[in-house]
């Protein structure tokens, strides 16, 4: 059950979570960001604890954050960066304000992403880019086993459910990222607090299925498991 105090704890570890500051994974991302547009209003929609918004406001120039948990906003400790506490389905901005919004693994916390992306289009210019970023099922086949090892209760929405959340945009690139041999264990020690439900979750990887440990290269090693996590960037526009 994911709700507010969730992210207060959260808040805490979060930083330290592999993933959430990795440079390539992030260089990657950012890359998809055209150069040759002035960007003068900026916002990221669930910013948590700024690790894009950082290097955004450093290769850009500031820019707002939007996140409903004053927790995760409180670890944003940079000049450039505007804090305002909301709820992305109903985004406290004027229409066709911002040059570039940008979201990155949010979606699976949300309610109604149909909403949120209807937002995002209504306070972007016309013509002026969206930047989306999440981790996803390796396939859109294992998206069930995904749901159930991860182990939140929560649905992590696959390639073609993300898909379809852009007919209202027009899509300029579409890129599939790879981290490779990713620590199951620094994830759990970062994100869950429950020796039990560690335990758990740790006893569901070893069990699954052949077709998916092969497919995210799942290995054991010095009492931890490696697999391979795939991240979904999606640039588009108005
Ligand atoms: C996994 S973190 C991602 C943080 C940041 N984008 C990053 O990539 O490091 C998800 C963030 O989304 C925020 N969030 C979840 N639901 C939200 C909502 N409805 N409105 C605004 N923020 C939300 C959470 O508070 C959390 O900070």
């Amino acid at each position: 059950m994911i709700n507010n105090s969730f992210w207060k704890t959260r808040a805490e570890n979060y930083n330290k979570t592999s993933w959430v500051k990795d440079d390539h994974l992030l260089n990657a991302y950012l890359s998809l960001i055209p150069k040759n547009n002035i960007y003068r209003n900026i916002l990221e929609v669930g910013i948590g604890t700024g690790a894009v918004a950082n290097k955004v406001v450093d290769m850009i120039g500031p820019m707002i954050g939007l996140d409903k948990s004053k927790e995760m906003m409180s670890k944003i400790d940079h000049d450039g960066i505007t804090k305002v506490v909301g709820d992305a389905h109903d985004l406290p901005f004027d229409d066709n304000h911002f040059d570039l919004i940008y979201m990155r693994n949010v979606i699976h916390y949300l309610e109604n992403p149909a909403i949120v992306f209807a937002e995002i289009l209504r306070c972007l210019k016309n013509e002026s880019i969206y930047l989306f970023s999440q981790v996803i099922p390796f396939s859109d086949e294992i998206s069930d086993e995904y749901d159930e090892l991860i182990g939140r209760d929560i649905h992590y929405p696959n390639h073609g459910e993300i898909k379809d959340f852009f007919s209202d945009y027009i899509i300029l690139d579409e890129v599939e990222y790879v981290l490779e041999a990713q620590s199951i264990m620094n994830w759990l020690n970062n994100t869950c607090q429950d020796e039990q439900k560690k335990q758990k979750i740790i006893n569901q990887h070893r069990n699954t299925s052949n077709t998916y440990k092969n497919m995210v290269n799942y290995k054991e090693e010095n009492d931890d498991i490696l697999v391979d996590i795939k991240h979904l960037f999606i640039l588009s526009h108005k």
